[in-house]
Formats: C-alpha cells, structure tokens, sequence
C-alpha cells in the first residue's frame, strides 16, 4: 500500500493551498457577512483549472483525478467555504453532464463551465416535499413535439440564482414505479419561464447562494434530456455518491483550519502565566482532533481512489461524508472551546468555520440518510 500523492497532486494541493490562503481567506469574513457571491474568484479557480476537474480537456476540463479533486477542495475550504460548495457542486454538474449529455450539450455547456463563462453549475433535484425522499419529486416534464415543458419548483439550490446551467430533475411519466418516472434536462439561465426565487438567509456558508426556483411552462428542446427518459433518479444516485466525496473533502478543511488557528491561538495565549499550549487540556483537544481529521482523510481519500478507479464507491463516500462531517463538527466546537470567550466573536474565524462546517451533515444527503445508505450496503435493500 502505498500512501503517498503524485507529483501532480501534490502541485495541485499546493498551488490551491497558496491561492486560498492569498485571495480567499482574507476575503471570507466580508463574504460572509455580505452574502457577495464570489464571481471573481470562481473566475480565478476556473483558470487554474478547478471548475471541469474530471472533464476530459478535449471539452476544456483540467482531468485531474478524483484524489485532486478532493485535495483542491478541502484547501479551498480552509480559505473560504461558501466558495468550496459552489466548486464543488460546479464539478458535480459539469461530470453529470459528461457522463449522460448528447455531444452536442457537452460541446456546448461543458467548455463555458470549465472555463468560468457560466459563474457556476446548479443540482436542482430538491423540493419542499422532497428533500431526503429525492423519487418523491412533483415538478414534470411533458413531452410536446420537439420540447420538453417543465413545471414546478425546487429548493435549497446552490448556486441557483447565479449558475449559467441547471440540472433539473422532473416527472416524465406519473405513472411509473416510485423512482422510474424521473428524467433529467439541462436548463440553461435565462430561458423563458425558469424563475429564480428567493437566496435563502443562511446560518453558514452565505456566499453561496441557496435558492428557490420555479418552472412555469419552460420549454426546453427534447436534446435536452440527459441520459434516457426514466433513468433521472439512477443518475441523481451516482452523482451523489460522488458529491459527497466533494462535501466530505470540504468538511475535512473547516475542520483542519479550525483547529490549526487554535493550535496557533493556544501557542500565544497565555493563562496561569504560560501559554494555555502548555495544559494537557488543551494538548489532547488538540491532538483528538487531528487524529480524527486525518482518519476522515483516510476514508476522503479511498473512497476519492475507488471513484478515480472506476471501482464502486457509493457506500465508501457516504461512510467518508458521514465521518468527515461530524468529525469537522465536533472539531470546530473544540477550537472554539480553545480560544474560550475570544472563540464566540466575530473578531476570530472560529466561529464562522463553526457556522460554515453544520450545513455539511445536512447537505447531498444528511447524516442519517448517509448511514441508511451503508447500513444497506451491509444488509441489503429492504424487499417490498
Ligand atoms: N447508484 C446507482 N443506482 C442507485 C444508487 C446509486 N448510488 N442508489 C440507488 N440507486 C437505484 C436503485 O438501485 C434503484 O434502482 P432499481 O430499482 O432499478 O434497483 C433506484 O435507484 C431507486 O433506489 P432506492 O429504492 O434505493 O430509492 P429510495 O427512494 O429508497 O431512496 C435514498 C434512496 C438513498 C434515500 C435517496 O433518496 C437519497 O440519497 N436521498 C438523499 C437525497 C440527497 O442527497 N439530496 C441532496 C440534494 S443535492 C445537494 O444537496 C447539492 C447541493 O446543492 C449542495
């Protein structure tokens, strides 16, 4: 077994490492008090090659691998998290597309995500009524000659107001089984009768925007569709299990920031006249802490390796997105409990890394659907 990184990764780590600790972290705290979706610098992680991450280049993807991927993300997150979901869920939309569009879309749609024309890509398969339920979904798409025509509404969509395309999910045939009726169509922004909604007022990561959309008799062209009529629910699953290698591998770098500024916090602050580093309260907090990050690493980076093996990997990314999440969550209570009073102010990123890290065990599946998914990979799916 060998754990060491390529070259290549160890580049790509480095360079986004460099990039984050520049130009995100000094602009996160002003992203997170404004809401500013950041375009410029979704411009920036385009060209270094972020955003088509496994895209082949041929349609103007970087094809860097899962493992890079996984890398890149979780050292954007340490600089500014509202960034790192909106990549993240931007290369998830560029690989849907890959994988179930006609040439044409790709040739289309992937060149402006890779490069930045389009600000971002959105996942729109969440409802109001359907949000761990996905095949409960209600928005349809009817056949109509030569179009598609949507109606409905979603929720919770990253990126919604700001993507250049939109992976909508709809209803093709009512009267399939629970799951079948489900196809899935690239929006493009601007289309008549695609209505961005509300960004929700979020706890965490408010760079990015989360919103409501609404299709009312938006017609789309039948070359739209991705994959075959009824295969939607099938291709949201898939690219799920690879979305959450990207959520586990942002968790994993709110964690690492949190307790890496504490670490340093405890170095300089005295108590008792000596540095609180010196306690060993404070030294197993620490040391707890990256034992278990590093574990979530280790989980981050074999499910990154199966997926980038074209191996199996579903149930690998749901116990790795699990474990990295709840591991961050509890490491950035920890951090804060380190800087004490200090820690629950503005004044010091902890907090936010605090704010930023809990939508990571709720989004792409919550913890308890995470678990639902290994326990069935360890049981089997229940019959009837
Ligand atoms: N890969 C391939 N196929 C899969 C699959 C996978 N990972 N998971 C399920 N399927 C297939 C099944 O085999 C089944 O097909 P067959 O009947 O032909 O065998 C079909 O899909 C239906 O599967 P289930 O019966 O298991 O479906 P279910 O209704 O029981 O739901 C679930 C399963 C795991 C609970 C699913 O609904 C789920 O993952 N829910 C969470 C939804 C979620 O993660 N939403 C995130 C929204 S996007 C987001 O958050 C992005 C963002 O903006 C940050």
């Amino acid at each position: 077994m060998d754990f060491s990184l390529t070259e290549e990764q160890e580049m790509i780590r480095g360079m986004v490492r460099e990039f984050a600790e520049k130009e995100l972290k000094p602009k996160a705290a002003y992203h997170d008090e404004t809401k500013e979706f950041p375009f410029e610098i979704l411009k920036s992680l385009a060209r270094l090659g972020l955003m088509g991450m496994n895209i082949p280049q041929e349609y103007g993807g970087s094809n860097v691998g899962t493992t890079a991927y996984s890398l890149a993300i979780t050292e954007i997150a340490k600089g500014c998290a509202a960034t790192a979901v909106t990549t993240s869920v931007t290369n998830m939309v560029a690989e849907v597309i890959h994988e179930f569009g006609t040439e044409e879309v790709k040739n289309k749609h992937l060149p402006k995500i890779c490069s930045g024309e389009y600000p971002a890509g959105s996942f729109a398969l969440t409802e109001p009524q359907a949000g761990s339920d996905a095949a409960n979904i209600r928005t349809t798409a009817a056949k109509d000659g030569d179009s598609y025509v949507l109606n409905g509404q979603k929720s919770f969509i990253t990126s919604g107001g700001q993507s250049g395309i939109t992976v909508v999910w709809a209803v093709t045939d009512k009267e399939a089984k629970r799951g079948k009726g489900i196809s899935a169509f690239v929006v493009e922004k601007g289309t008549p009768g695609f209505i961005i909604g509300k960004n929700e007022e979020k706890m965490g990561q408010r760079a990015s925007s989360t919103n409501e959309l609404f299709f009312e008799d938006c017609r789309i062209p039948k070359e739209n569709l991705l994959g075959q009529e009824g295969d939607g629910f099938k291709i949201s699953m898939m690219e799920l299990d690879g979305g959450r290698i990207g959520i586990a591998s942002l968790a994993l770098g709110l964690g690492y920031a949190a307790i890496d500024y504490a670490t340093e916090y405890a170095k300089g602050r005295e108590q008792f006249g000596q540095p609180i580093a010196n306690f060993q309260a404070i030294q197993w907090m620490v040391a707890d802490s990256y034992t278990e990050l590093d574990a979530a690493q280790l989980l981050v980076l074999r499910a990154s390796f199966l997926k980038e093996k074209k191996l199996p990997f579903g149930k690998e990314a749901s116990m790795a997105k699990l474990f990295a999440s709840e591991t961050a969550g509890r490491v950035t209570i920890k951090a804060i409990q380190i800087l004490g009073g200090y820690g629950y102010t503005k004044e010091y990123p902890v907090e936010r890394y605090h704010r930023d890290v809990i939508v990571t065990t709720l989004y792409e599946g919550t913890s308890e659907i995470q678990r639902h998914v290994i326990a069935r990979s360890i049981f089997g799916r229940k019959q009837g």
